[in-house]
């Protein structure tokens, strides 16, 4: 990963990636590269939208083999998650070609500034889906050089490696086979990361959770051989009384549906029902490897939601770790249940700001498709600062209301609360469940269950498979609340 002042003639690498805009007049820095490359451009037999990437060769006198020219689409449509779309596409596009040693140029409406989206989303294209296929695979990416980028500063770079690798890393978890992962898989690897970086790790086993009373996680995971654990890491970066921020992420390695059994189709992508744990995993490392100045704790709610003789039954009522009573009217909305106490173990842990990561309902794709992740909050104030941060971090959210009449409709009949509604506001009635547990905190849910995972085909600007959402959007809050304690942040870059 280098910031390089050769010119574009000079840049070593098997590949000079060049972003085209679609629209607008010819770019000077294209025209540069001579009549073969800007003709072919000018010619319309590139059109600039993202996904459209061609490889042709290099004309006499470069130091790079190929160009390759990648699309960013128009220039009024970027933002930061486009931005980082086009370029995890070009780095997967380049590798599939077998290229591994891929240089940028900074050209069109790139920015010194955007280095760090050019960056984080080369890397995110950098991982390999296909790792436990026997065949060839793509090229691994061995160098990322950044040609043009004048002003941009080497931390930058450093800091976009490290969330463009933790996006990889929770792509990767997500894609995680639930034979290989199960609740002790999740408590291990932030066991590990715990060791590796000096984090603080508890995790409470089925004895532990009943005598915590946390009954509703327990419920969640009842059908299966393999016992939930709540989790958490703690980075203590703030001082004695500071803000504390709890990520607090649904890991469900595995949802059957239980009872309330999914149909075959509905329950095959249901490994990536831990998307929420990966990205709050995936996110604190990075915070704990910059010692960001303040306290995070990421919160875990581990379980495989599975039927079987021991599995709760739809119209179970439970006690939940915060006292209040729960009507399972489905087993399949399970993810609110192992929340709720998640929340309650989050508020007991001292959490003073509270983001919850979920891939709760289907009910998010029919509203924001695979586009953004649906964001609702109890707290304008901090609702601000989360979609600042998600701004920054290329990371889309779009917020939905708390209407209070929505309340009845999570009304049980013999407990305070039911956790299923059916055909009206599914991803607000769902929010609102967990945020009766949030004990007055501020608090932003987010319900990923649609911008995790792209499986649309139809899609050509957001990239097929799991999308790590959520991941570079919690170092960004942790940064912004970090920032907003000391005094102000400088600052938000594309
Ligand atoms: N994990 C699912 C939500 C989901 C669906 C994630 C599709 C990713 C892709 C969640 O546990 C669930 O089953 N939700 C139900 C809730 C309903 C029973 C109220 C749903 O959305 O159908
Ligand atoms: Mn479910
Ligand atoms: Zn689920």
């Amino acid at each position: 990963m280098t910031l390089t002042q050769a010119s574009a003639a000079e840049v070593e690498a098997d590949v000079l990636a060049v972003p085209v805009v679609a629209g607008g007049p010819p770019d000077p820095t294209l025209v540069a590269l001579g009549q073969t490359v800007a003709g072919f451009v000018a010619s319309g037999e590139h059109s600039g939208r993202i996904h459209d990437v061609l490889l042709i060769p290099a004309p006499d006198g470069m130091a790079a083999r190929r160009i390759l020219l990648y699309g960013i689409g128009a220039e009024r449509d970027l933002d930061g998650q486009r931005l980082r779309f086009a370029h995890q596409e070009m780095v997967r596009v380049a590798r599939a070609f077998g290229h591994g040693r891929i240089a940028v140029l900074r050209a069109g409406p790139l920015h010194d500034a955007d280095v760090g989206a050019v960056v984080e989303g080369s890397v995110a294209g950098s991982w390999d889906r296909r790792r436990r296929s026997t065949g060839d695979h793509p090229a691994p990416l061995e160098e990322l050089s950044l040609a043009g980028f004048g002003e941009a500063r080497p931390e930058a770079v450093q800091l976009a490696r490290q969330l463009g690798e933790a996006t990889a890393r929770a792509r990767e978890w997500q894609n995680t086979p639930e034979n290989e992962i199960g609740p002790e898989q999740l408590a291990e690897i932030a066991g590990e990361m715990a060791g590796r970086l000096g984090m603080d790790l508890e995790v409470l086993g089925a004895p532990e959770l009943a005598a915590g009373g946390y009954n509703l996680l327990l419920g969640v995971g009842a059908g299966s051989e393999r016992e939930p654990r709540l989790i958490r890491l703690r980075h203590r970066g703030g001082r004695t009384g500071g803000d504390n921020l709890a990520l607090v992420g649904k890991g469900i390695t595995f949802d059957s549906g239980g009872l309330s059994l999914k149909t075959a189709e509905g329950m095959e992508k249901m490994r990536g029902d831990m998307g929420g744990a990966a990205a709050v995993l995936a996110a604190i490392e990075v915070i704990a490897a910059n010692q960001l100045p303040i306290d995070v704790t990421a919160v875990i709610a581990a379980a495989e939601n599975l039927p079987g003789d021991r599995a709760q039954r739809p119209g179970d009522v439970w006690t939940s770790a915060s006292g209040k009573t729960v009507e399972v009217v489905n087993t399949d909305a399970e993810g609110r249940l192992a929340l709720a106490d998640a929340m309650t173990f989050a508020v007991r842990g001292g959490a003073t700001h509270i983001v919850d990561l979920a891939t709760l309902t289907d009910a998010v794709k029919a509203a924001l498709g695979h586009a953004a992740s649906a964001g609702i909050s109890n707290h304008d104030e901090f609702w601000s600062l989360v979609a600042a941060a998600a701004e920054t971090a290329g990371d889309r959210v779009w917020r939905l209301p708390i209407y209070p009449d929505f309340r009845e409709l999570i009304q049980s009949q013999s407990a305070d609360l039911k956790n299923a509604y059916y055909g009206e506001a599914g991803v607000i009635t769902a929010g609102m469940f967990i945020g009766e547990f949030v004990e007055g905190r501020p608090w932003v849910h987010l319900d990923i269950a649609s911008s995790h995972w792209n499986e649309n085909p139809a899609h050509r600007d957001i990239p097929r498979g799991p999308l790590g959402a959520g991941t570079r959007l919690c170092y960004r809050v942790a940064e912004r609340l970090a920032a907003r304690a000391e005094g102000g942040l400088a600052d938000a870059s594309r």
